[in-house]
């Protein structure tokens, strides 16, 4: 029996050496943790079980059938965060580069069906050189199986993706296809093809970082939602992401109790917006205000900065937040913004979190660049998902909601729920002057008539209660108590019900 437990024990801890004390001390010399640390960093202590500790690679070519390691360099399982179940990958480089052969696939595609099965979220910490080489086929045939379970598991399962290494390659897909994509700054990459091809191909010479790095991702591409500078910050952000995101999609997401009164009234934000309707004023400053603790959790914060999205808690209650920033292009919606926002509204719908848009747009963004690259379709994007979307759905409109803009930012005709207005709120078809040059051109060499023109279209429609008159705003509130009166709404529609027609699916414009 000693003999038994002694060689079980020796098993274990040949799989926890990996690669060899060697590369671990490389992988520790580059600023990166093995794949072992960064999973004990983000579950919650002793809580890991791991599986498939002493799965090996079946390949007999180039020498390999003389070179496994147990593990065959991933560590799969499952653990809890802040109490809650997770199921994890964690790519080990220090075992051929973390790269994925057909048994390290099959360990990945295992936590994936019982988290599936099960209902929990998946985290997956990607450090891999891509796919075995001495493989070949059989390692593309990992990736597909690993693909195809992303795509089933998508609305299902919150699933996470954490960039900790290089990801090249069709590697990359899989994480593309996750919720969520983090990276960490120097130590990772992600890219279709490096720069050595690149040159080849494009005669283009750019560095790895340049071309995928953490911030080339988190303000050129948006592919990655955020960077941070190292493995332990990143992890620690991910468990605090964890914290707002349901199981799975038949469970409500985690509600916190917080002491944050739900009257809290903000006297500030009576003042937050400048009587100069140009003028631009911080949105963030009201979201801040708005959610329990001032605690906001922002994502893509680099990245098409003139719309801002992330979670905050309403009365403990975890709920997505969509705000146009008139810092940035005045706030107006441009292809980046529309498909930022729309992906963020489609998660939040798809994990049962309410959605909380604050709107001051003053219309899509004018220009070639935007009507070549298909604003049109980018921006019916955003539409979509609200209109799709059955989740609880409060909007407040703190200045302007111009045209078109009005009506995607979760307007009452796309089934908003409740819709609030600040007392200077905007809502019209544009701007005064906008619309007096043009429904009074014949007016346009006489300054003083275009003024009177213009302060009459003010009066007429330059506030709340045109819409108000209509019913297509429900209340014009003061802005101090829009915390209030958010709460309020959320805690009425804790059991709203509403079903889209059954469909396939829907075909939103791509
Ligand atoms: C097998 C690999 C490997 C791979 C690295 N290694 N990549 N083994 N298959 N893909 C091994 C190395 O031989 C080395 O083994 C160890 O991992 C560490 O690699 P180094 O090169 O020493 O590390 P480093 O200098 O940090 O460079 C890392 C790297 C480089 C940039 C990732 O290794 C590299 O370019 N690898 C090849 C990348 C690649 O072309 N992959 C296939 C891409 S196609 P020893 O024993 O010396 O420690 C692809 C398609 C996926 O992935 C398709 C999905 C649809």
């Amino acid at each position: 029996m000693q003999t038994i437990l002694e060689q079980l024990e020796q098993k274990r801890e040949l799989a926890r050496l990996g690669g060899g004390q060697k590369r671990i001390d490389a992988q520790h010399a580059k600023g990166k943790l093995t794949a072992r640390e960064r999973i004990e960093l983000l579950l919650d202590e002793g809580t890991f079980e791991e599986w498939d500790m002493f799965v090996e690679h079946r390949c007999a070519d180039f020498g390999m059938q003389d070179n496994k390691i147990p593990g065959d360099g991933v560590v799969t399982g499952y653990g809890m965060i802040n109490g809650r179940l997770v199921f994890v990958f964690s790519q080990d480089f220090t075992v051929f580069g973390g790269a994925l052969s057909e048994a390290h696939a099959e360990k990945i595609c295992k936590i994936m069906d019982q988290a599936i099965k099960v209902g929990a979220p998946v985290i997956g910490l990607n450090d891999s050189g891509g796919a075995r080489i001495q493989e070949g086929v059989a390692s593309l045939g990992g990736y597909a199986e690993v693909f195809q379970r992303n795509v089933l598991a998508s609305g299902v399962v919150p699933q996470i993706s954490m960039i900790m290494g290089p990801c090249a390659g069709g590697a990359v897909y899989s994480p593309a296809m996750t919720d969520f994509i983090f990276m960490v700054k120097d130590s990772s990459y992600m890219f279709v093809t490096g720069p050595e091809v690149v040159k080849t191909v494009t005669h283009e010479e750019v560095t790895s970082e340049e071309l995928g790095g953490a911030i080339t991702h988190t303000t050129k591409s948006g592919v990655a939602d955020m960077a941070f500078d190292n493995d332990v910050e990143a992890l620690l952000m991910l468990r605090r992401l964890y914290n707002y995101l349901p199981l799975s999609n038949r469970e409500k997401p985690p509600v916190r109790p917080s002491k944050d009164p739900i009257e809290r009234a903000d006297l500030s934000l009576d003042t937050l917006v400048p009587a100069n309707p140009n003028q631009p004023y911080d949105m963030k400053e009201l979201i801040l205000k708005t959610v329990d603790d001032g605690d906001f959790f922002e994502l893509q914060p680099d990245y098409a900065k003139n719309i801002v999205i992330g979670f905050g808690r309403m009365d403990g209650h975890p709920v997505g937040i969509v705000a146009n920033q008139p810092l940035v292009l005045a706030g107006c919606l441009d292809i980046r913004s529309s498909i930022k926002a729309a992906r963020f509204v489609r998660f939040c719908d798809a994990f049962n979190i309410p959605i909380i848009t604050f709107v001051d747009v003053p219309g899509f963004m004018p220009g070639t660049s935007q009507e070549w690259g298909g604003i049109i379709r980018h921006g019916a994007k955003l539409l979509f998902a609200y209109a799709e979307a059955t989740v609880p759905k409060v909007t407040v409109i703190t200045r302007k909601a111009y045209g078109g803009a009005y009506d995607v930012m979760s307007s009452k005709h796309l089934r908003g729920d409740v819709n609030l207005a600040w007392p200077n709120a905007e809502i019209a078809v544009m701007g005064a002057k906008g619309a007096v040059e043009i429904i009074f051109r014949q007016d346009k060499g006489d300054p003083e008539k275009l003024a009177a023109r213009e302060a009459e279209y003010k009066t007429r429609f330059a506030n709340p209660f045109v819409a108000g008159a209509r019913g297509f705003i429900d209340d014009v509130i003061q802005p101090h108590e829009t915390r209030k009166r958010i709460c309020r709404s959320l805690g009425m529609l804790q059991n709203k019900q509403l079903e889209n027609p059954w469909r396939k699916h829907g075909n939103m414009p791509l």
